[in-house]
C-alpha cells in the first residue's frame, strides 16, 4: 500500500529562484518523501565575499522538503559539524518523541540519525521548517546559516487561483561577518537583546530579484529564520494579501499593508503585478523590540534598545516585472475554514523573566520562565493528551519575546475572548503585555518544549518542557 519513492530534492529554488512544483498530481497514496541531509561547515559566496557557514548538504538555506497529508518524511542525517547538533521540524503536527521530532536527540559529530516523521492523513497544509535545537548552541548553527524549509502541499495549495500563482520560497536570515568571513558571535549584553545581523538575505541572496508578471499573482512563502530579528514587510505600491499563516490557510484573505514575521514564523503573501512594470522593493521597516538590561520593565530598562535602532529601512528583495500574465485570475474569496477550539479545560500562567541560572550560565543571569531556566532532565508543565488548555504568556519585561510551543498549534484570544481564526506556532507578547493562547494537545504523547523564538533568548535558558500524557 505504502509506495515508496524518492523524491528528488527540489533544487530549483536559487538562481530561478521560482519554484517549479514537481507534477504530483498522477501520484496516488502516501509516498516516503526520502531524502539525505548533511550539516557541514564550508565556505561559500554571501554579499561579494566568501563566508565560513553551516548549511545543509552545502546550501544555505536549503534543501526544500515537499511532502503531502499521509506522507512519511525520512531523512537520513549525517552531523559533519565540528559539534554537537540535531533537527528540529518546526510546525509540524508530528510525534515529538523518538525519532520524530524528537528536540532531545543529540547527533554527536561525525554520527548518523534516521528520522522518520509519518503525516498524518489530515495533517494542515502550510510551510514549515527545520533548524537545529541543540540547546545552548541553537542560536549560532542558525546564524551560521542552518536553517531548511519544509512544506506540506494540501487543500489549499489546490485552490485554483492560488494554484496559479507563481511560488517564491523565501527564508529570511541574517547574519554578521567578521572580516575574516567568520560570522560574529555576540558578546553577553548582545545575546540578552538578541543578536541581529548586519547583512540580511532572502533564499540565501542579498536583495534577490522576484520576476513577476504585470497582472500575474506571486505566492510569496516566508520563513523567518533569523535569530531575533523582527520583519516588518512592505511591498513598494503593492498591497500584500496574506493566505496561510504558521499552521497553514487562513479562512479568507487578509489584506495588509505591512505584515510582521517574527522569528520562527511563516506567512504565505499573494501579491498581484497590478502596477506599472518596473521594479519594486520589499522593503523591511524597522522595529523596536523594548529595551534589554537588568532592569525589568516595571523598574525602567536601564539596558541596550534592541531591534533595529535605525530609522532607515532596508531591501530584502526586488519585485521586477517581466511578461504579461495571459489571464488575469482573481484572488479566491474564501480559503480554508478554521475551527474554534471548545472552551479550555483550564488556564495556565508563564511568567517570562531573567533568573538566576543554575544550568549553561553557571549560576549566572539566565532567561527563563516561571523564575526558572532550561533544564532538559526537568518537565515543568504536564498536560493531558485530548484537553483543551488556555495559557497566558506574561511579559513584565521591557522587551517583546516572541513565543513558540512544538506540536500542537494554538489560536490566540482576542480582548473580547473570541478565538482568532489563525492557526499559529509563534505569538509576540510584548513588552509588558500579557497574551493567552489556545491549544488541544491531540494525537501525540512525550515530552516537547515550549520557549522563546529569539534564539539566544532561548539558549539563555527561557525555554520550558511540556508533557503530554494519556494518564487519567
Ligand atoms: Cu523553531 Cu523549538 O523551535
Ligand atoms: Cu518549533
Ligand atoms: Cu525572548
Amino acid at each position: 500500500m505504502t509506495r515508496r519513492s524518492l523524491l528528488s530534492l527540489a533544487a530549483s529554488v536559487g538562481a530561478g529562484l521560482v519554484l517549479r512544483r514537481p507534477s504530483l498530481a498522477f501520484q496516488s497514496g502516501p509516498r516516503i518523501v526520502q531524502a539525505d541531509l548533511e550539516a557541514k561547515a564550508g565556505w561559500i559566496p554571501l554579499a561579494g565575499r566568501q563566508a565560513y557557514r553551516y548549511g545543509y548538504n552545502n546550501h544555505v538555506p536549503r534543501p526544500l522538503i515537499e511532502a503531502r497529508p499521509g506522507d512519511t518524511i525520512r531523512i537520513r542525517f549525517t552531523n559533519s559539524l565540528p559539534e554537537e547538533t540535531n533537527l528540529h521540524f518546526h510546525g509540524l503536527h508530528v510525534s515529538p518523541t523518538g525519532n520524530a521530532d524528537n528536540s532531545f536527540v543529540m547527533v554527536a559529530p561525525g554520527e548518523q540519525f534516521q528520522y522518520e516523521l509519518p503525516l498524518a492523513a489530515n495533517h494542515p497544509g502550510g510551510t514549515f521548517w527545520i533548524h537545529p535545537h541543540m540547546h545552548g548552541a541553537v542560536a549560532r548553527q542558525v546564524w551560521r546559516g542552518l536553517a531548511a524549509p519544509v512544506i506540506v502541499r494540501a487543500e489549499l495549495d489546490a485552490i485554483p487561483e492560488v494554484k496559479a500563482a507563481a511560488e517564491v520560497v523565501l527564508v529570511l536570515q541574517d547574519v554578521t561577518l567578521g572580516t575574516d568571513g567568520v560570522p560574529l558571535e555576540p558578546g553577553f549584553m548582545e545575546q540578552m537583546a538578541g543578536r541581529e545581523g548586519s547583512v540580511i538575505t532572502a533564499a540565501g541572496n542579498v536583495n534577490p530579484t522576484i520576476p513577476i508578471q504585470k497582472d500575474g499573482w506571486v505566492r510569496l512563502r516566508l520563513i523567518n529564520a533569523s535569530c531575533s530579528r523582527f520583519y516588518r514587510l512592505q511591498l513598494e505600491e503593492h498591497e500584500l494579501y496574506q493566505i496561510a499563516s504558521d499552521g497553514g490557510s487562513l479562512p479568507a484573505p487578509v489584506g495588509l499593508d505591512e505584515l510582521l514575521l517574527l522569528p520562527g514564523q511563516r506567512a504565505d503573501l499573494m501579491i498581484q503585478g497590478s502596477r506599472a512594470p518596473g521594479a519594486y522593493r520589499l522593503l523591511n521597516l524597522p522595529y523596536n523590540r523594548g529595551t534589554s538590561g537588568m532592569g525589568m520593565g516595571m523598574m525602567g530598562g536601564m539596558g541596550m534598545r534592541v531591534g533595529s535602532s535605525s530609522s532607515a529601512s532596508s531591501t530584502i528583495a526586488t519585485f521586477a516585472y517581466s511578461g504579461q500574465a495571459n489571464r488575469v485570475v482573481p484572488l479566491p474569496q474564501k480559503l480554508i475554514s478554521v475551527e474554534p477550539l471548545p472552551p479550555p479545560a483550564r488556564v495556565r500562567s508563564f511568567m517570562l523573566g531573567q533568573s538566576m541560572g543554575s544550568g549553561m550560565m553557571g549560576g549566572g543571569m539566565g532567561f527563563g520562565i516561571n523564575g526558572r531556566t532550561f533544564d532538559p532532565a526537568r518537565v515543568d508543565t504536564r498536560v493531558r493528551l485530548g484537553d483543551v488548555e488556555d495559557w497566558d504568556f506574561v511579559n513584565p519585561m521591557a522587551m517583546d519575546h516572541p513565543m513558540h510551543i512544538h506540536t500542537n498549534p494554538f489560536q490566540i484570544i482576542q480582548s473580547d475572548g473570541s478565538a482568532e481564526q489563525v492557526w499559529r506556532d509563534v505569538v509576540l507578547v510584548r513588552a509588558g503585555e500579557r497574551v493567552r493562547v489556545r491549544m488541544a494537545f491531540q494525537d501525540f504523547i512525550g515530552k516537547l518544549m515550549y520557549h522563546c523564538h529569539i534564539l539566544d533568548h532561548e539558549d539563555l535558558g527561557m525555554m520550558g518542557v511540556l508533557e503530554i500524557s494519556d494518564e487519567a
